[in-house]
C-alpha cells in the first residue's frame, strides 16, 4: 500500500489494526467467492444443495448493477429454482440477514437455508492497471507522481478493505433455548452520506457518466470519524438492548462477535462493555474490513478453533452505512 499512496505499514496497524488484506484476481466476482463459501458450509453441515430451499444473500458488491447475486450463487451451484434473496446492508449486512433467514424458517418458508454474505471490494478501488501490478507484487515499477496523488485521495478507504466470503446454513432450531433468540435492529437515514457510492445510482440521468467516473464518484466517500464515533456508541448499546429484550444480561453473553471495521472500534466496544479479552473476538488483522462477510468468517473461525461450545450465548453486533446497526443474540 506505501508503494502506491502516502501510507505506511505502521500507519495502518496502529489506526486499524490491519496487517494484510486479500483482493481476488481480476475476473473473479462476489458470486464466485460465495459459492466457494456456500460450499464449505454445507460441507459442514454435511448438505447438499440439493438439501437447501431458499438462499439469502448480504451484499453491497453485486457482480452486475442488477440482479443480485443470490441468483448467480444459484444458478453456479445447480439449485433448481429454489428462491434467492439480495439484502443490501453493508456491514450489518450480517444481522440483517439473520432477521430475514431466521423469519423465513419461523414463517415455514424455508426448512434449510443458505446465508451467505460476500463482497469483493477490489472494484471500487481507485487503482489503474498499473498501480494493481505493484498492488499485487507483479511489478515493482515506481508509479508516477500524478497516480500516487489521486490513490492518495482515497488512502483512508483503500487500506481498509478486502474481499472475503463467509456463508452459514441454518435449519429449525432443536428446542426453543438453542439457536437464535432475537434481534436489535436500528437504522438512521439521517447519516447516508457519511458512507455512500456518490455515483452509479439512479438520482442521475444517466445512472453511470463519465464525468462521475473521471472525479472517482465510483469510490465510497467515507467519513471515517463519524462512522467510528457512531460504531462506538451504538454497538454497545444494541448489545444491552438485545440481552433486555429476550430476559438476559450481557453477564450471560460468553462472546461478542463484533463487524470488523477497526480494531480500535471492537476495543473501545470491549471497553465500554467492560469485557475481558476472552469474550470479545477479532481477526481483522488478517483481512481487513470485509463487510457482510467479516461476522461469518470469524463465526467460523471461532467454532473451528474451539472457542465457541455448546451451549455457549453468542452476540452479533455491527454498524455501517445507511446507518444500518443491530445486535442478534444465538444460543449454540
Ligand atoms: O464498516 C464500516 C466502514 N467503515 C468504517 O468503519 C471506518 C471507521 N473509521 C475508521 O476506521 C477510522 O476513522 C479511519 C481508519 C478511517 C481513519 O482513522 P482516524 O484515526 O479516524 O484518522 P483521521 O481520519 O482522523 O485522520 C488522521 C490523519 C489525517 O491526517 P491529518 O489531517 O491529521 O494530517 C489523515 O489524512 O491520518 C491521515 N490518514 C492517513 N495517514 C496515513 C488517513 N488515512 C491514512 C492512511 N495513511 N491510510
Amino acid at each position: 500500500m506505501a508503494k502506491v499512496c502516502d501510507t505506511s505499514d505502521e500507519w495502518i496497524r496502529e489506526r486499524s489494526g490491519i496487517q494484510q488484506r486479500y483482493f481476488v484476481k481480476e475476473g473473479t466476482a462476489t458470486s464466485d467467492l460465495a459459492v466457494g463459501a456456500a460450499k464449505k458450509a454445507l460441507d459442514d453441515a454435511g448438505l447438499t444443495p440439493a438439501d437447501i430451499d431458499y438462499i439469502v444473500v448480504a451484499t453491497m458488491t453485486p457482480d452486475y448493477y442488477f440482479p443480485g447475486i443470490g441468483s448467480q450463487v444459484q444458478a453456479k451451484l445447480g439449485m433448481g429454482t429454489v428462491p434467492a434473496l439480495d439484502i443490501r446492508q453493508q456491514c450489518s449486512g450480517f444481522v440483517y440477514g439473520l432477521q430475514v433467514s431466521d423469519a423465513l424458517i419461523r414463517a415455514g418458508a424455508s426448512k434449510r437455508l443458505l446465508f451467505i454474505g460476500a463482497e469483493v471490494h477490489s472494484g471500487f478501488m481507485p487503482f489503474s492497471p498499473k498501480t494493481w501490478d505493484v498492488v499485487m507484487g507483479r511489478s515493482n515499477d515506481e508509479i508516477s507522481k500524478e497516480e500516487r496523488d489521486w490513490n492518495s485521495k482515497f488512502r483512508h478507504l483503500v487500506v481498509l478493505f478486502g474481499d472475503a466470503a463467509g456463508a452459514v446454513v441454518l435449519g429449525p432450531s432443536e428446542n426453543k433455548d438453542t439457536g437464535v433468540l432475537g434481534f436489535a435492529l436500528h437504522t438512521d437515514g439521517k447519516n447516508v452520506e457519511s458512507l455512500y457510492v456518490p455515483s452509479g445510482g439512479f438520482a442521475y440521468r444517466p445512472y453511470f457518466s463519465e464525468a462521475h467516473a473521471k472525479e472517482g464518484r465510483y469510490v465510497p466517500v467515507m467519513d471515517g470519524k463519524t462512522v467510528f464515533k457512531t460504531a462506538i456508541t451504538k454497538m454497545p448499546e444494541a448489545v444491552h438492548e438485545v440481552c433486555a429484550k429476550v430476559g438476559l444480561t450481557l453477564n450471560d453473553v460468553d462472546l461478542i462477535i463484533p463487524h470488523q471495521a477497526n480494531q480500535r472500534i471492537s476495543e473501545a466496544v470491549q471497553k465500554a462493555l467492560k469485557l475481558p479479552d476472552d469474550r470479545i473476538f477479532n481477526n481483522i488483522y488478517k483481512y481487513g474490513n470485509t463487510t457482510a462477510a467479516t461476522i461469518p468468517i470469524a463465526y467460523d473461525e471461532c467454532k473451528k478453533s474451539g472457542r465457541i461450545q455448546k451451549g455457549n450465548l453468542i452476540c452479533f453486533v455491527g454498524l455501517g452505512a445507511g446507518f444500518h446497526w443491530g445486535a442478534a443474540l444465538m444460543r449454540e
